[in-house]
């Protein structure tokens, strides 16, 4: 009894020559169930596989579908967003109002009365200029014959978004030419802290008991004198025993307490934001342009290491892109930053004059200041996490894409890690840990594990030493 079905996003994607191996392999383990080789699960994600359901597993696995149907659609919701994908597909030959390598792409619509002709040209306009089309191939000779990239990649869908974004875009310029200025200090939400204020208070505290006490040793006085008792020579506060005692105690509490916390954060670098070689905006890449955070941290999703773009990267895009003509940016002096002079700084690393034509292999690489750094003692994983996990790359970065210099967000400490661990539910949804899946759901329903908390990351050993400790 075999049911087929579609099925989407099976990929978990570990690396093979990773130190995670034994995943593929207890997946193996679960294949001969599931489908009949092994290497479809091996799939990139957004791959689509069909694969043999045992009937008797079919009412999980139909649970198992509808939580990836949903998954895949809230995927494809998002890629429709067409400035993101005007950013990553065409922002390096078309601007909305100027002329780069291809046209200005404003009122493209009006150009092209025929929809489906246009969309045959974006998709694929090698094949389209061979229709013979007159308009298509006029424009193909005035721009000298500069191929555009073949887009087959791209559904209608998409298309239409690009579309949608460049018409409102276009309205948007031509309604109003200035783009408002971002107000500096918008960016800059300081968290602030509390310590001194609760230092202040303890200290006022501290100094209305003083004052009580003393007040009551007074009217103890007072009320021994009226009844005829001798008390002893008034001691002065300063030579008194009992105060010197609590004062010695309570600085060698917070003394130690003080010494301690720093000699544990020591080494740390929360909120570490150092200046870098250009003033390179997430707030003005990631934000306003909506470029996917993958474009150019091109490791996240496959391995340990989210990896730093190198020239060539943002070079896809400058070549055509050499002015900034955004809203008006600031640094963390709050003085202006010109970011047509940045763009010239990456053009000098890259080796790159405008006019001539561009020898990749005179690029040098950017001396970008690494920001996180954990010990070389710790392992850490960003597919596990951002991949496997499903944590937001905001959880341990903060909002990156509102921020114009990179922060450090998270104290990344051991506690940060293990207090995650322990209250993180693990997303079992599809990430492939299926045989681990099946003995939780059985002990969920048992009433073994607490179904309110569920399944954390400690109860499938995340807080182990050697899982984060070489
Ligand atoms: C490698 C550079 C390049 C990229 C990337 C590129 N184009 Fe083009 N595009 C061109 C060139 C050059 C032309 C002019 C015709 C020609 O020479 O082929 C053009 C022409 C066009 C036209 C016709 C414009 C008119 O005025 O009629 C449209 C529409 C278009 N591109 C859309 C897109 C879209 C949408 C994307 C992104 C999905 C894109 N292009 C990506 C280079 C590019
Ligand atoms: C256009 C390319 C580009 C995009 C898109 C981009 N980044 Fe970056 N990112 C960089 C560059 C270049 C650096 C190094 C310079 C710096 O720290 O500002 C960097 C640095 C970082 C750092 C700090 C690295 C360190 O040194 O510890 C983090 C964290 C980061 N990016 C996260 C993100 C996130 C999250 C997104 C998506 C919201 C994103 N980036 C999108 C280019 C990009
Ligand atoms: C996918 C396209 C794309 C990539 C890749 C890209 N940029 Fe940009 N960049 C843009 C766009 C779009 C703007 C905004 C232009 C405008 O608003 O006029 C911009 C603006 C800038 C600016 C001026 C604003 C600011 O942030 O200071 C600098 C500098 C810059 N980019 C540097 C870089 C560097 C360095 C890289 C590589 C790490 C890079 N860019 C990669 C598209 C890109
Ligand atoms: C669970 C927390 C967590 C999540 C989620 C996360 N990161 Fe990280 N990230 C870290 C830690 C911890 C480091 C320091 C790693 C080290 O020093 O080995 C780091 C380092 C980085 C670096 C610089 C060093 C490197 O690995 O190249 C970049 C860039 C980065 N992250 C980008 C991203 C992006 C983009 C995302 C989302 C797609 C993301 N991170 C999601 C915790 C996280
Ligand atoms: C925002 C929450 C969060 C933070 C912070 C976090 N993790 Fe995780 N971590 C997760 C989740 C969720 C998983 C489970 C991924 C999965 O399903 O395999 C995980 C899994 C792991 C695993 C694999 C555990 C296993 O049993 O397979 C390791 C190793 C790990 N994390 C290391 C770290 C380290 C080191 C840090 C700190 C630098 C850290 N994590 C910080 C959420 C977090
Ligand atoms: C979820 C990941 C994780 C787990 C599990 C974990 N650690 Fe850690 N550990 C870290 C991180 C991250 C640091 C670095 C913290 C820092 O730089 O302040 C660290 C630091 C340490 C240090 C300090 C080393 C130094 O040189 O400062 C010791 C000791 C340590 N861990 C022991 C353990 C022991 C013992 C266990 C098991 C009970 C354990 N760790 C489990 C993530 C983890």
């Amino acid at each position: 009894m075999i049911s087929v079905r579609k099925q989407t996003n099976f990929g978990i994607g570990y690396p093979t020559n990773e130190k995670k191996f034994w995943i593929i392999d207890c997946l193996s383990r679960y294949c001969h169930i599931f489908a009949p080789r092994k290497d479809i699960f091996l799939l990139k994600k957004q791959q689509t596989v069909y694969m043999a359901f045992p009937k008797s597993l079919s009412i999980p696995s139909l649970i198992l579908s509808i939580l990836l149907l949903t998954t895949t659609i809230t995927n494809k919701v998002s890629a429709q967003d067409g400035k993101s994908l005007f950013s990553q597909n065409c922002a390096s030959c078309h601007a909305i109002n100027k002329k780069l390598v291809g046209p200005a792409l404003a009122g493209v619509e009006d150009r092209w009365p025929d929809k489906a002709k246009l969309h045959s040209w974006i998709k694929n306009n090698a094949a389209f200029l061979k229709t013979g089309d007159p308009y298509a191939n006029n424009l193909y000779n005035e721009y000298g014959k500069t191929a555009m990239n073949i887009f087959t990649q791209l559904s209608d869908k998409d298309i239409d978004a690009i579309l949608g974004y460049v018409s409102t875009a276009a309205k948007a310029s031509s309604a109003m030419p200035a783009a408002g200025a971002v107000d500096p200090n918008a960016a800059k939400g300081e968290e602030s802290d509390n310590s001194l204020l609760f230092g202040i208070l303890t200290l006022v505290l501290a100094v209305i008991a003083l004052v009580l006490l003393q007040v009551n040793s007074n009217l103890k006085k007072l009320a021994d004198v009226k009844e005829g008792i001798r008390s002893a020579e008034p001691v002065p506060f300063w030579k008194n025993k009992a105060y010197i005692a609590i004062v010695v105690v309570l600085l060698f509490i917070s003394g130690g307490y003080m010494t301690t916390r720093g000699a544990i954060s020591y080494g740390r670098t929360k909120n570490y934001q150092p200046v870098q070689p250009i003033y390179y905006s997430h707030k003005v890449h990631a934000g306003v342009n909506q470029i996917n955070c993958q474009y150019c941290h091109i490791g996240v999703y496959q391995g340990k290491q989210a990896t730093i773009p190198s020239v060539n990267i943002c070079m896809n895009c400058h070549m055509a892109i050499n002015e900034y003509k955004g809203a008006k940016i600031y640094n963390e002096e709050n003085e202006e930053v010109n970011g047509t002079a940045e763009i010239k700084k990456l053009y000098k690393y890259a080796g790159f004059e405008e006019g001539k034509p561009w020898d990749a292999t005179k690029a040098q690489p950017i001396e970008w200041v690494r920001i996180h750094n954990l010990p070389d003692h710790v392992y850490f994983n960003h597919a596990q996490h951002v991949k496997v996990g499903q944590v937001a790359c905001q959880t341990c970065h903060g909002e990156i894409q509102k921020m114009g210099e990179v922060k450090q967000f998270a104290e990344l400490s051991m506690g940060w890690c293990v207090n995650c661990h322990r209250e993180t539910k693990v997303q079992f949804k599809d990430n492939g840990f299926y045989s681990i899946y099946e003995k939780y759901h059985a002990d969920l329903k048992s009433g073994k594990i607490d179904s309110t908390r569920g399944v954390t990351v400690e109860m499938i050993g995340g807080t182990e030493c050697q899982k984060c400790h070489y």
